[in-house]
């Protein structure tokens, strides 16, 4: 059934703990009755919050508009064969419910991203990624309302634009759909991404390549680098990593030969955000309640009683001088409402 709740706190809905409140809050796990909502009502986007699971907001004020809260469930097999299966899943689950249940049952694809927060919802919007894989690897479709029209639509993954930490639903199409069903399509056959960091040592401690062993030393590497929001509220990486022009980091790694450095095409690099911070002074510091995590400085943190403007100020400080020590102005990756 549809819920309309006014003047709704929703500092149970973002990770960062932000005591903040939303004008109407709709929540529904049917696709007809979130469609007839917004047939009946004129919205624009700049009036609209799609809420997954809230690990990538900031609220540093309240939001005079409508937070639509989709909660579709439950996974179904489309198609399937001895090579792979193909899932759709309800934009309400749990992200990392997913990637277990996948694990369960020897699907490959989504181990890397393990223990990532929010909703498979959010999954597209965002290109979610980590140690190697980016989930537009597996998605193969999305299902949506489109709120100007009340029309459920269905997109190709070839749609969607996906980029790093990118896609349609953060530019010509922001706040234009609720996303509620997203297909993906998994590997039967075993096909592990082992290359990054630490994943390959962790897995060996743990007796040798398998799914549930990949999955467990995801588990263990993000539990000892990132903060449990329970204990430090947060939204992940707070930056993303800057692509800049090939000539300003080979510039810079002239004068910081350990930079980390990874090439996107011939003319342009990704930087690590977190090196750059942690070499601007910042790790482990922070202003008042707001704080930079000590073992991921890409990581700002809520110290118990921080409103979301100190946390937006800290950023804004890192940002400033990041910027005079390296010439490079970091993007949040986090939405600052
Ligand atoms: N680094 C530092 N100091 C720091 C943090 C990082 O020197 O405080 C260095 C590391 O030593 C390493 C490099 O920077 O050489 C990259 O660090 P890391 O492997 O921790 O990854 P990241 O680029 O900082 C990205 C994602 C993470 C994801 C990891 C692992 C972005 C914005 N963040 O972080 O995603 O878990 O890779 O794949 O791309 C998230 O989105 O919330 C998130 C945690």
């Amino acid at each position: 059934m549809i819920r309309v709740r006014e003047n709704y706190n929703l500092k149970a809905h973002n990770t960062f703990s932000m005591d903040a409140t939303c004008k109407y809050f709709v929540e529904s796990d049917r696709e007809k009755e979130l469609s007839e909502f917004v047939t009946d009502y004129e919205l624009n986007p700049e009036e609209i919050i799609i809420l997954g699971g809230g690990s990538n907001f900031l609220f540093t004020t309240d939001f005079p508009g409508v937070v639509f809260y989709p909660l579709m469930e439950g996974y179904t097999i489309l198609r399937e064969d001895e090579h792979e299966v193909i899932v759709q899943v309800g934009s309400g689950v749990v992200w990392d419910d997913f990637v277990a249940w996948t694990v369960e049952r020897g699907y490959y694809g989504i181990e890397n991203l393990s223990l990532i927060p929010g909703h498979v919802g959010a999954t597209p919007v965002q290109n979610i990624g980590a140690y190697g894989v980016e989930v537009k690897e597996v998605i193969s479709g999305v299902r949506a309302i489109d709120l100007q029209t009340g029309k459920v639509v269905g997109f190709h993954a070839d749609q969607c634009r996906f980029g790093y930490r990118d896609s349609i639903f953060k530019h010509e199409w922001k706040n234009r759909f609720i996303i509620t069903y997203v297909t993906f399509c998994l590997s039967k056959r075993p096909r592990f991404n082992l290359n990054y960091g630490s994943i390959r040592e962790e897995v060996d401690r743990l007796g040798g390549v398998s799914l549930a062993n990949v999955r467990q030393a995801v588990i263990r590497v993000r539990n000892t680098k990132l903060p449990d929001v329970k204990v430090w509220p947060n939204a992940g990486s707070f930056f993303k990593n800057p692509v800049v022009p090939k000539e300003l980091s080979d510039t810079l790694s002239k004068s910081y030969p350990q930079l980390p450095l990874y090439p996107v095409d011939e003319e342009r690099v990704k930087v690590a955000a977190g090196w750059l911070i942690e070499a601007a002074g910042w790790k482990g510091k922070g202003i008042g309640n707001a704080g930079v995590h000590d073992k991921q400085a890409l990581v700002l943190i809520n110290k118990g009683e921080a409103n979301g403007v100190e946390v937006a100020h800290l950023a804004n400080e890192i940002k400033k001088s990041v910027f005079l020590k390296f010439g490079i102005w970091l993007e949040p990756e986090v939405n600052i409402i």
